[in-house]
C-alpha cells in the first residue's frame, strides 16, 4: 500500500476474541474452519490480558468474546475482567452451554454488559438435533432468563435456513418472550462448515422471500420492544454485502492460537500470511502487516469492482467467498450480479430444491460423522 493510502487506515472499532474452537454444540453451520484447533494450542490467560491492552490502546471499544464455546474456557471471568479493565465494552456470544446462576454473577461482577445467546429453533426437537445435542434448547431457555436476572441486555442470535424458516415467526415470538431487547436473524454464511453443509442449509426464492415479509411485518408488530437485524443469504442477493465492513477497516479477529485476521475465513485465502500476538503487537499488525494490507481500499480491485459507483460501499463484497467459489480470492465476489462469475450461484440455487442430504457435523475428531444428535451427558 502507498504512504497516502497508508494514513487513511483508522484504527479497529471492534475486536473478536475467538477464545477455543471448543464448543458442546456441533451445528452444521458453524463459521469456525474445518480444521478445529485443539485446547492445547490455545492462547494462555496473560496473552490473551495482553491482547485486550493492546486493542484498547490501538483504539478498540468492544470486545466481542466468542468460538466455539466461550464458557468452556476455565479463565473466562479472569479474561472478562481484564478486557473491561482496560476500558473495552464486553460482550459474550455463547450458546448458554455452561451457564449457571453462579458463573454468571461472576461474569457480571468481572465487567460484562451484554450477551448473545443463539438459539437454533423455536421447535426444542428440531434445535437440539440441529445443535448436536440432546436437551441443548431447554438449557438455553434458562440461560437466557439467567441473563434477564442478571439485568444483562440480552441479544438473542437465531441463524435460520431450510429447516427452521417455517417457523420464524414462532421464533420471533420466542425471542419476545425470552425477554431480549434485540434479536438477529442472520441466514447462514457459506463459510467453514457451512459450505460444507450448504446443500442441506440454502433456503429456497421462496422460502426467502417468506421469510423477509414476516420479519417485516414482526418489526412493525414489535417496535420499541424488540430490535430485528436481518442478514440475508449472499446466494440470492443482486449486491454483495460489505464483509466485515470492508477488509482492515473496523475488525479485527484474533483466533485461538493467536493469529490476528481481518475476518473469521482469513485463513482460507492461500498466499497470505497473519501474524500471531507472539510475533508482533496488534497495532504493527493492523497498520503493517501484508494480510491486513492485502485487500484494503481499492487499489487491489479488478473491474468491474474497479470503476464501480458502489466500490467504496460494499468494498468488492467477500474475500473468502470469492475465494470459496471462483478459487481466486482476489476476484470481485459472485454474489454481485455484475460479477462475471455470478452465474455460479444459480448451480447452487438448484441445491435448495434438491433431496435434502444429512447434516455433515462439526467435530473434532476423526470419528465418522453423523446426522444423529448424541444424548446429553449428565453432570
Ligand atoms: Fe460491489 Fe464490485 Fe459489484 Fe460494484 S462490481 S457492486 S463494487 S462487488
Ligand atoms: Fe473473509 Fe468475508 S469472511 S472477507
Amino acid at each position: 500500500m502507498n504512504a497516502a493510502a497508508a494514513t487513511r487506515v483508522e484504527p479497529p472499532l471492534a475486536l473478536l476474541a475467538e477464545l477455543t474452537h471448543r464448543c458442546p454444540l456441533r451445528c452444521p453451520y458453524c463459521s469456525n474452519p474445518l480444521e478445529l484447533l485443539r485446547a492445547s494450542a490455545e492462547l494462555d490467560t496473560g496473552t490473551w490480558a495482553r491482547v485486550f491492552s493492546e486493542a484498547a490502546a490501538l483504539g478498540v471499544l468492544q470486545v466481542h468474546f466468542s468460538g466455539g464455546e466461550p464458557l468452556v474456557r476455565r479463565d473466562l471471568t479472569e479474561l472478562v475482567a481484564h478486557a473491561a479493565k482496560a476500558g473495552l465494552y464486553v460482550n459474550l456470544i455463547t450458546s448458554g452451554i455452561g451457564l449457571d446462576a453462579g458463573r454468571l454473577a461472576q461474569l457480571v461482577e468481572a465487567g460484562l454488559e451484554h450477551v448473545q445467546l443463539s438459539f437454533q429453533d423455536s421447535d426444542p426437537t428440531v434445535g437440539d438435533r440441529v445443535a448436536g445435542l440432546a436437551g441443548a434448547q431447554q438449557i438455553k431457555r434458562k440461560a437466557a432468563a439467567l441473563v434477564c436476572a442478571a439485568g444483562l441486555p440480552l441479544t438473542i442470535n437465531a441463524v435460520v435456513h431450510r429447516h427452521n424458516l417455517e417457523r420464524l415467526e414462532n421464533i420471533i415470538d420466542l425471542a419476545v418472550a425470552l425477554g431480549a431487547e434485540r434479536l438477529e436473524i442472520a441466514h447462514v454464511q457459506y463459510y467453514g462448515w457451512g459450505l460444507a453443509n450448504r446443500a442441506a442449509l440454502l433456503p429456497s426464492r421462496e422460502q426467502l422471500d417468506k421469510a423477509t415479509a414476516t420479519v417485516e411485518a414482526a418489526r412493525a408488530r414489535f417496535t420499541g420492544r424488540l430490535v430485528i437485524d436481518y442478514v440475508v443469504p449472499d446466494y440470492y442477493a443482486r449486491r454483495p454485502k460489505a464483509c466485515m465492513g470492508g477488509w482492515g477497516r473496523r475488525f479485527l479477529n484474533v483466533s485461538p492460537s493467536g493469529k490476528v485476521l481481518p475476518c473469521h475465513a482469513a485463513e482460507t485465502l492461500p498466499g497470505l500470511r497473519f501474524p500471531t500476538v507472539a510475533e508482533a503487537s496488534l497495532s504493527e499488525i493492523w497498520y503493517h502487516s501484508e494480510g491486513f494490507d492485502r485487500f484494503r481500499g481499492t487499489e487491489w480491485m479488478p473491474e468491474p469492482c474497479r470503476s464501480c459507483e458502489r466500490r467504496e460501499i460494499d468494498w468488492g463484497g467477500c474475500r473468502c467467498q470469492a475465494f470459496a467459489l471462483t478459487g481466486d480470492g482476489a476476484r470481485t465476489d459472485p454474489a454481485c450480479a455484475l460479477s462475471p462469475d455470478h452465474f455460479l450461484l444459480a448451480a447452487a440455487q438448484a441445491e435448495a430444491t434438491a433431496e435434502l442430504p444429512e447434516f455433515i457435523y462439526r467435530q473434532h475428531s476423526n470419528a465418522p460423522l453423523t446426522a444423529r444428535p448424541p444424548v446429553l451427558q449428565s453432570g
